[in-house]
C-alpha cells in the first residue's frame, strides 16, 4: 500500500495504488489546496520531495500546466495533486 508523506504537517497517509493524489488525501480527511480539480489552474501544485517515480507520468493537460508552473516558480519536481496517480511511496510539499 503506497504511503504519502507531507513533512510540513507531519502527516502520513496510506492510500490505494492508482488513486489520484488529491482524492486519496481528501478521502482520508486532509484537503490539499486546490481550484479547478481538472488539471488546468495549477492551484493544487505540489513539489515532489521523493518518490517522483511512484507517480504515474503526467498526461497532456497536466504536463502543459506543469511546464508553465516550472517557468514561473523555478521548481523542478512539480506535480498536480488533482491529476497525479499514486503507485508507490511519495513525499510531497504543497507549493503556495
Ligand atoms: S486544482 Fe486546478 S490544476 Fe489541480
Amino acid at each position: 500500500m503506497p504511503r504519502v508523506s507531507i513533512p510540513d504537517t507531519d502527516k502520513i497517509f496510506d492510500v490505494n495504488t492508482g488513486e489520484i493524489l488529491y482524492d486519496s488525501l481528501y478521502d482520508r480527511g486532509h484537503e490539499l489546496p486546490h481550484g479547478c480539480l481538472s488539471g488546468s489552474c495549477g492551484a493544487c501544485r505540489v513539489e515532489v520531495l521523493s518518490g517522483s517515480e511512484n507517480l504515474m507520468p503526467p498526461g497532456v493537460i497536466e504536463q502543459n500546466t506543469i511546464e508553465s508552473l516550472r517557468m514561473e516558480l523555478k521548481v523542478e519536481n512539480i506535480r498536480l495533486s488533482c491529476r497525479a496517480k499514486v503507485t508507490g511511496d511519495v513525499t510531497i510539499r504543497p507549493i503556495k
